[in-house]
Order: C-alpha cells, then structure tokens, then sequence
C-alpha cells in the first residue's frame, strides 16, 4: 500500500507534502510530485499538508484517479528526490482545481 500523489498536483506543486514526510518519499518532476510507493510507509501526514487536495491513500483514489497509481510508480524511477518545500509554481492558483490536466503532465 501506499499514498498517491493525482492530477490536481498537475502545474501546483504546493510541495508542502515534502517538509512533514517523515520517509523523504516524495521525487520531483518539472511540473508534478510523486510518492515513490517503494518508500512511503502511508503515515498520511501529507494529506492534510496540500493544498490542492490531491494527495490520497491508494484505497482512496477516486476512480478517475486511479491512473496515478502507476504513474507515481513509473515516474518515481526518473523524477529526483526533494526534501524541502519550495515555492509553488507560479501559476498555481491559477491551475488549482482545473480539469483535464493530465495532458499538460511533465514527464
Ligand atoms: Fe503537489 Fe500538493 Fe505536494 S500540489 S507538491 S501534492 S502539496
């Protein structure tokens, strides 16, 4: 089992998550994090952290999120490792809650 970061991450990336991971599972994309599920140990400290609602336990996806499962999996072989928040991008209140943003991920 583990946490899974989904769409509305998707040109955000808040990156509050990364400070209270006790694991530093978190990996960093241009646009987008990851939770490397070989490393999380589903403490769920990050749910509450992101601002953009977009961090869920595995069991939890929503059906439309559930892509991210295996995309969080292959992505983390690639994206680098961050364990320290930074500022958002900078369009991100922008990016919040739009739909569709999967066309627009970094790989
Ligand atoms: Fe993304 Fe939320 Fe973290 S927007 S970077 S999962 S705080």
């Amino acid at each position: 089992m583990t946490h899974v970061v989904t769409e509305n991450c998707i040109n955000c990336k808040y990156t509050n998550c990364v400070d209270v991971c006790p694991v530093d599972c978190f990996r960093e994309g241009e646009n987008f994090l990851v939770i490397d599920p070989e490393e999380c140990i589903d403490c769920a400290v990050c749910i509450p952290e992101c601002p953009a609602n977009a961090i869920f336990f595995e069991e939890d996806l929503p059906d439309n999120q559930k892509i991210f499962l295996s995309i969080n999996k292959e992505l983390s072989k690639t994206f680098k490792n961050i364990n320290r928040s930074k500022k958002p991008m900078e369009d991100s209140e922008k990016w919040n809650g739009k739909s569709n943003k999967l066309q627009h991920l970094k790989r």
